[in-house]
């Protein structure tokens, strides 16, 4: 559809940001009762009916069972138990989007136009599909799916003006709700690369409430044993009201400690008032933030941009704001983060600058208004096309597709050995092998450091070294090829890949 305003959607873990933009190039940023931010959260009403934003909120008093605050933290979950009531979770996500589209149709004055929205860079492509079949539920066009790295990088030079010319490098580091995420972002002369990311999927605000959280029952545990012990361990639907309503007020001085030295968190069970100081929060906070910015390090690095080659590094996702990030980030690297205003609203803005290509058939790139629009173009259209993201599923098809080839070459070789004679064809599998094998190392061994994952990376790279080897062995004693143990590596060669195949393409489907 076109000729309507555009929207932008970011589905953020605590809140979903939507901007417009109309014909005319203006945009600006949905209200939700007067605020640009949309609680994601949702509330299952007694009918089953699933309430929104506020509304969610809410409900929540009424019945904390039937609250889901962070739909997008199930993700992987088939459906989710609200109130007695299993809903899908493409419903919960549905039913966050059907608001937006409401308002957006109420604001645009007529159906929108294109749609885009954002994922985190790390996310495969089932969990896209979650948001693709979620639009569709809540009656959006087919979005336009833009990694949130590519949508912040767009911002700054579309919206911002931000000079970045081919070659140079920016480094997004964004802390959002439930994630964190650091990428390096590289502007071509026609588009965006994403280099490198990384991410960590147990650090986002919501982390950071959990330490004031954890503050206010020490300090109630002086006090209030009986209370701090059910607030962590809520036996009863009210232990979970009052424990959801101090993590509420738990947030909120968290983010009033980012302007103030101190802050109270009310605690209604235990009737105390519990006074929390920044530097208590920021000695707690900071074992959390100090990983985000050695993975922010380690990312930089695994670019190989060198120093000096990075034209910026910014700060995007609501929880940066926190003062202690990007004190952490200049004691670490002597560079002065650039700082938003709204980091929140960075990528829904962002994601109206990254279009999908130009829907007639246009074999040669055509020429669209403006640098940024053209350039970002480029990395968008992967969903539609069915091409994965740039980035670790990107790497990860690539080293399936090189396992696969490797097997079949191994395969071929083998096959053709004994007509042959032999030797030629253990040549052939030595170059076929170990060249492709050597890439996909590089690639498994840059994954090793994510945690939980170590010990599926650790046998899939182990498997591809002792291919290596092996094809390295048979190029060696190729004369003797007919012997046993050849005839064994070979079959070895076969199968490893296949097996490491098997293992990637189920990680990557379950992601
Ligand atoms: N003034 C503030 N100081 C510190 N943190 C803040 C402040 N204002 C908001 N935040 C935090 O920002 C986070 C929300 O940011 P954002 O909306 O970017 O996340 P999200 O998009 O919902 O999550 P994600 O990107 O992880 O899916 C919340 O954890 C919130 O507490
Ligand atoms: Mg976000």
């Amino acid at each position: 559809m076109t000729g309507g305003a555009d929207l932008g959607i970011d589905y953020g873990t605590s809140n979903t940001v939507a901007v417009l933009r109309r014909p005319d190039g203006r945009s600006r940023a949905l209200l939700f009762d007067s605020s640009p931010l949309l609680p994601s959260a949702v509330f299952a009403a007694p009918d089953g009916t699933l309430l929104t934003g506020r509304d969610a909120e809410r409900g929540m008093r009424t019945d904390p069972a039937a609250f889901e605050p962070n739909p997008k933290r199930r993700v992987d979950e088939l459906s989710v138990l609200l109130g007695g009531r299993e809903y899908p979770v493409t419903a919960l996500v549905a039913a966050t989007l059907r608001q937006v589209a409401a308002e957006a149709v109420r604001v645009a004055g007529g159906p929108v136009g294109r749609v885009s929205m954002t994922h985190p860079a790390s996310w495969g492509p089932a969990r896209r599909r979650v948001l693709l079949e979620a639009a569709a539920l809540a009656g959006l066009p087919e979005p336009v799916l833009v990694p949130e790295p590519v949508a912040a990088a767009a911002y700054f030079t579309a919206v911002l003006g931000m000079r970045i010319v081919p070659g140079q490098s920016v480094v997004v580091y964004d802390l959002g709700a439930g994630t964190f995420d650091a990428s390096v972002v590289r502007r071509t002369p026609g588009g965006f690369d994403t280099l490198a990311y990384r991410g960590l999927d147990d650090v986002g605000g919501l982390d950071l409430d959990t330490a004031v959280f954890d503050l206010v029952c020490a300090a109630l545990d002086r006090s209030a044993a009986p209370v701090a012990a059910r607030l962590r361990r809520p036996a009863s639907p009210d232990d979970q009201r009052q424990r959801l309503l101090v993590w509420q007020d738990a947030r909120a001085a968290r983010e009033s400690l980012t302007r103030n030295a101190s802050a109270t968190v009310y605690v209604a069970a235990a009737g105390q008032d519990v006074l929390v100081t920044r530097a208590e929060y920021e000695t707690a906070a900071e074992p959390l933030l100090r990983r985000t910015i050695e993975v922010t390090l380690a990312t930089a690095r695994e670019s190989r941009v060198p120093a000096d080659g990075f034209a910026g590094w910014f700060l995007v996702g609501g929880a940066t704001r926190t003062p202690l990030v990007a004190t952490l980030l200049l004691r670490a690297t002597g560079r002065t983060a650039t700082v938003l205003e709204e980091p929140q609203l960075v990528v829904a803005e962002g994601a109206l600058h990254c279009g999908p290509p130009p829907p007639a058939p246009a074999p040669e790139p055509v020429a669209v208004p403006g640098p940024e629009v053209a350039a970002v173009a480029d990395v968008v259209p992967a969903e539609r096309s069915g091409v994965p993201a740039l980035g670790r599923s990107g790497a990860e098809l690539a080293g399936i597709g090189l396992v696969a080839s490797a097997a079949a070459a191994a395969l071929v070789s083998g096959a053709i050995a004994p007509a042959t004679g032999g030797p030629p064809a253990d040549w052939l599998i030595a170059p076929t092998l170990g060249a492709p094998l050597a890439v996909l190392t590089y690639y498994r061994v840059g994954r090793l450091t994510r945690p939980g994952r170590r010990l599926v990376d650790a046998v899939t790279v182990l498997a591809t070294v002792a291919l290596c080897a092996y094809a390295a062995a048979t190029a060696l004693t190729a004369p003797a090829q007919t012997n046993g143990g050849v005839v064994a590596g070979r079959a070895i060669c076969v199968v490893a890949p296949a097996v490491a195949a098997v293992i990637w393409t189920v990680r990557l489907l379950r992601r």
